[in-house]
């Protein structure tokens, strides 16, 4: 399919906007990956969502060499990664030096640590198709079904499911949404909500979503600021399941992941934490989470709000940093922001 350049609206800041030139353009425009993805899937979301923050998504990993014109420039803008860097992982718990850091349960309400992976002879999902999507739902869950101990658990496919069983799974932060605008036009909801489910142990401490945005997204969490004890369990959790899978990964850009911010560790270490405070004050707040590389977010997920003053406080960089760095960098800066609230 061949395509004119898109028109941005003036006031547009995504990455997509910034970094696609009509140069770049035209030099990719009629190029195809092996599974049939384009230039115009991977830029369609930021095309249809100008106020994206990025705008791209990967169809496959060979989205990111093919069109690395465009991909390239907007993972140095935002995980300050050069195309010539290799990426390392450390996902040793015994390499994490960060106690609870709120030992008295005063401002963390809980805390989660969650890797994206995906299969790496199946496309990623906005080019996978409702027969490999189906596949994975099948390998996955059967993986997950030999877990044992504390990992061992249930799948739960989300057809089927009762309305508000879906609806408690949410408002209780274990499940994801439906109907994500950006996922919607990355073609990441096609046939929905066929292939999806959320894997679960008895405790919710352990999840796996099968099937969002990420073939995998696999999940440690529970209450209050244990950084260390959920670290451990998704160490776990990931190397168990590497035993009866080989997720997508390469050297220069680490675990292969649909959306470009999710590269590299494709992690994201966040608490709940309550921070009234300097939550009026967002210019302070937003100065303190820049300094320490956190990004703010509200209290249901990506694009929602706080309540009660209540914030999701987590890692920015994913890619170039390791596992224990990413961590790191959270409970940095959460000890910066405790320190902050504290003294207001
Ligand atoms: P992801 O973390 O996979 O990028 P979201 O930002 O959409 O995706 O968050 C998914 C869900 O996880 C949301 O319900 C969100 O409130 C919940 N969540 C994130 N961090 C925490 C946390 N520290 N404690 C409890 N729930 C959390
Ligand atoms: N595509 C969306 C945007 O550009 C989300 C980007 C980051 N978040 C994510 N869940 N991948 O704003």
């Amino acid at each position: 399919m061949s395509l004119t350049f898109p028109t941005f609206p003036k006031n547009c800041r995504s990455l997509l906007c910034q970094y696609l030139t009509p140069e770049i353009f035209e030099a990719l425009k009629d190029k195809t990956t092996a599974n049939g993805y384009t230039l115009a899937q991977a830029i369609h979301s930021g095309v249809q969502n100008p106020d994206s923050s990025i705008g791209v998504y990967a169809g496959d990993a060979e989205s990111y060499t093919l069109f690395a014109p465009l991909f390239d420039p907007i993972i140095k803008a935002y995980h300050g990664f050069d195309p010539q860097s290799r990426h390392y992982s450390n996902f040793n718990p015994d390499a994490l030096n960060a106690d609870n850091p709120d030992p008295e349960g005063a401002y963390i309400v809980s805390t989660r640590i969650r890797v994206g992976r995906n299969l790496a002879d199946i496309p990623l999902g906005p080019a996978i198709s409702k027969a490999q999507r189906n596949e994975v739902e099948v390998r996955v869950s059967q993986a997950l079904s030999r877990l044992e101990g504390d990992l061992g658990g249930s799948y739960y496919p989300l057809q089927g499911m009762r309305d508000a069983d879906t609806a408690q799974l949410i408002s209780d932060h274990f499940l994801f949404k439906a109907g994500d605008r950006f996922l919607e036009a990355a073609g990441l909801n096609r046939d929905w909500p066929e292939g999806r489910g959320i894997f679960h142990n008895n405790d919710k401490t352990f999840l796996v979503w099968i099937n969002e945005e990420d073939q995998l997204r696999i999940i440690s969490m529970q209450h209050g600021g244990n950084i260390g004890e959920v670290f451990s369990r998704l160490a776990r959790a990931v190397k168990a399941l590497e035993q009866s899978m080989t997720f997508s990964y390469s050297d220069h850009l680490g675990y292969i992941t649909s959306c470009p911010t999710n590269l590299g560790t494709a992690m994201r270490a966040s608490v709940h934490i309550k921070l009234p405070k300097l939550g009026s004050d967002m210019k302070a707040f937003e100065a303190i989470a820049d300094a320490h590389h956190l990004q703010i977010r509200g209290i249901h997920g990506e694009h929602s709000q706080s309540e009660g003053g209540i914030y999701d406080i987590s890692n920015r960089r994913r890619l170039g940093v390791s596992e224990v760095q990413c961590v790191q960098d959270m409970y940095d800066g959460v000890v910066a922001l405790i320190e902050a609230e504290r003294s207001r």
